[in-house]
C-alpha cells in the first residue's frame, strides 16, 4: 500500500492501516423493523408526560417502572437518560429511559445527543440493544427520532486508536430499533450514514499527527477514502502549484521537505454552477520563522487541517447521499516548518492571482493557502459561491471560544442558509462584521499584506480579496475541530466541526 509506504515514522507502519471504507470505522450494526424483538438490553422512548405504559408488560411490571422513574426524577424531558437494573418480570438485564419531550418539537441534534448519552451508558462489548418507539404515537416522527438517535450514536463511537498498541475495545453492538414506519426510518438513516462516515474522514484527515499527515499523505487519505464514489478528484502537485504560479500555497511549505498541493474533489449532482467549500489544510504549524513558541500553542497544531477534513468529508457525504448538487471540495494542503529554504518574514510573494503579498508573519499561513485556493476555485469551477472554512485565527478563540464559529458573509440568502445549519446541526455560527475596516490589509511595502487588526478580520479580509466577486462566506473554527474529553456526539478527540454544518448549508442553498 503507497500510502504506508510513505508514511514517516518508525515501524508504526504496520499498524497504521488507513481505513479505507467508512464501513472500516465501526463495528456495530443498525437495523430498523416493525417486528418487536428481545434483548438483554432494552431502550425505551418516553415522550413527556406520559403514563409509562408498554402493552405486553403486567400492571405490576409498569408500576414498578414508573416508580423508578418518579424516584430518579425522570420525566420524558428532551435527552434525559436513567438506567434501570433488572426490572421484575421482563428478560431484560438492563432498561434504559429515553426522554424524548415533545416528539414532534424534539430538534436533530437533541436526537443525536441523545443517541451519543445511549452510546456512552452502553459497554462497548453489549451485543445486542432494542429500542422500543411504542410510545411514540406518531409513526413518522418515531422514525425519524429513530433515525437520528442511531446517527448520535454512530458518532459517538468513532474511534481515534490507531496509534493505541492496545487499544480499547470498539462498540461491537447490534442496534435494532423497532418501529412502525421502518422503512421511513431506515432511508433517513442512509442520509445520516453518509453525513457520519464524511465526519469519520474528517475526523481522521484532523487527528493524523504532522510527521504521518504531511500534503501528500493527506491527498491519499482522502483518494482512498472517495474510491467508488462518484466524485472528479483532481490532484495538483507541488510542480504544478509552482507552474501554475500559486507562490502563495508554495510559500507555506517551502521550508518543508513535503511540498505543497491541493486538492479539488468535484460531486456534480445537478447541472446548477457548483458550490466551491475551500477548506485550510495546513498539515503542522509551527508558525514558520515567526515560531510558536509556547508549548501549548504547538502542541496540536496537526488539527490545522480541519479545513480540510471538513470540505473532503461534506463532499463525501453529498455524494453518498446522490444529493441532487453541484458541489467541489478544495483543499490546499501545505506543511508550515522551518529551514534554510523557508519563507522569511518582510518575504513578498506572487499570488495565483498576480497580487503581490507581504508576508509579514509567517504564521498567518492560512489565508495564504486559501487565497490560492480561492483564486484555483474561481479560475477552475466558475462557482456560484465560495465557503472558506478554516482553523484562522486564535483571535476568533478569544471572542467567541468554542461555543460559536465566527462567520463573515458576503450575501444575505448565503448568511440566513449558514445561520439556519448552524441552528439544526448545533455547529454554531456567529458573524462578525468587516465592513468598518478600511485598509485592514494595506502594506507599505506590496500590493497587501498577510496581517492586519482585528485578527479575525483580518484573516477574512485577506481570503475576501481572493473570492474576488464570487459570493462568499467564511468560517473560521480555530478551536472547534478537538475536543480533550467526551462531549456529546463527539468521543475524545477530533471532531470533524464543519462536516455536518457545510452538508446543511448546502441543502438549505438547494431548497
Ligand atoms: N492555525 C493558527 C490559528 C489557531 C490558533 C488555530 C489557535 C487553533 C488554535 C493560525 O495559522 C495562526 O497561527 N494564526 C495567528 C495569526 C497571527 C500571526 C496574525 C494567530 O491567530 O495568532
Ligand atoms: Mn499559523
Ligand atoms: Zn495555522
Amino acid at each position: 500500500m503507497t500510502i504506508q509506504r510513505t508514511l514517516s515514522g518508525i515501524a508504526l507502519s504496520a499498524a497504521l492501516a488507513l481505513p479505507a471504507v467508512a464501513s472500516d470505522y465501526l463495528s456495530t450494526t443498525t437495523r430498523f423493523t416493525d417486528d418487536n424483538a428481545d434483548a438483554a438490553t432494552r431502550v425505551l422512548f418516553v415522550p413527556e408526560n406520559t403514563t409509562i405504559a408498554v402493552e405486553g408488560w403486567s400492571d405490576a411490571q409498569n408500576k414498578q417502572v414508573a416508580r423508578a422513574a418518579e424516584i430518579e426524577a425522570f420525566d420524558g424531558s428532551a435527552a434525559q437518560l436513567i438506567t434501570l437494573v433488572a426490572p421484575d418480570g421482563t428478560k431484560a438485564n438492563h432498561l434504559l429511559l429515553a426522554g424524548v419531550g415533545n416528539p414532534a418539537e424534539l430538534s436533530r441534534f437533541k436526537a443525536e445527543n441523545l443517541g451519543a448519552s445511549i452510546a456512552a451508558a452502553l459497554k462497548p462489548e453489549l451485543d445486542d440493544v432494542v429500542f422500543d418507539t411504542r410510545l411514540i404515537k406518531n409513526p413518522g416522527i418515531a422514525a425519524e427520532i429513530s433515525a437520528q438517535v442511531a446517527h448520535g450514536i454512530d458518532l459517538r463511537n468513532y474511534r481515534f486508536d490507531r496509534y493505541q498498541s492496545e487499544a480499547e475495545a470498539r462498540p461491537q453492538t447490534n442496534y435494532h430499533f423497532v418501529t412502525a414506519s421502518a422503512d421511513i426510518a431506515e432511508k433517513h438513516y442512509e442520509d445520516y450514514r453518509a453525513i457520519a462516515e464524511g465526519v469519520f474522514v474528517a475526523r481522521d484527515i484532523t487527528a493524523l499527527p504532522g510527521s504521518d499527515g504531511y500534503p501528500e499523505a493527506i491527498v491519499q487519505l482522502a483518494q482512498k477514502a472517495m474510491q467508488g464514489l462518484d466524485i472528479d478528484v483532481t490532484v495538483v502537485t507541488p510542480e504544478q502549484v509552482n507552474e501554475m504560479g500559486m507562490g502563495l500555497l508554495e510559500s507555506v511549505s517551502a521550508g518543508s521537505q513535503h511540498g505543497s498541493y491541493l486538492l479539488a474533489a468535484h460531486y456534480k449532482g445537478s447541472d446548477d454552477a457548483p458550490i466551491a467549500l475551500v477548506g485550510k489544510g495546513n498539515t503542522f504549524d509551527t508558525g514558520g520563522y515567526n515560531l510558536k513558541t509556547s508549548s501549548s500553542s504547538i502542541l496540536r497544531m496537526q488539527t490545522d487541517k480541519a479545513g480540510a477534513g471538513a470540505v473532503i468529508g461534506a463532499v463525501m457525504a453529498l455524494a453518498k447521499q446522490q444529493a441532487p448538487v453541484n458541489v467541489v471540495a478544495i483543499a490546499p494542503l501545505s506543511h508550515n516548518l522551518i529551514s534554510g529554504s523557508a519563507t522569511l518574514p518582510g518575504d513578498v510573494v506572487k499570488a495565483g492571482d498576480g497580487t503581490l503579498v507581504e508576508i509579514a508573519n509567517t504564521d498567518a499561513e492560512g489565508r495564504l493557502i486559501l487565497g490560492d485556493g480561492n483564486w484555483y476555485a474561481n479560475d477552475k469551477f466558475k462557482p456560484r459561491a465560495i465557503a472558506n472554512i478554516a482553523t484562522l485565527t486564535g483571535s476568533k478563540v478569544g471572542a467567541l471560544g468554542t461555543g460559536y464559529a465566527a462567520m463573515f458573509a458576503s450575501e444575505d440568502d448565503l448568511r440566513q442558509a449558514i445561520i439556519e445549519a448552524g441552528k439544526v446541526t448545533d455547529e454554531k455560527v456567529w458573524e462578525l462584521p468587516l465592513d468598518g475596516y478600511p485598509g485592514i490589509i494595506d502594506s507599505p511595502l506590496a500590493d497587501i499584506r498577510n496581517i492586519g487588526s482585528p485578527g479575525t478580520q483580518a484573516g477574512a479580509a485577506f481570503l475576501k480579496h481572493f473570492a474576488g466577486d464570487t459570493p462568499w462566506i467564511h468560517i473560521d473554527m480555530a478551536a472547534d475541530a478537538m475536543v480533550s474529553s467526551p462531549t456529546g456526539i463527539h468521543p475524545a478527540g477530533p471532531t470533524g466541526f464543519g462536516v455536518r454544518l457545510l452538508t446543511e448549508w448546502v441543502h438549505q442553498l438547494n431548497k
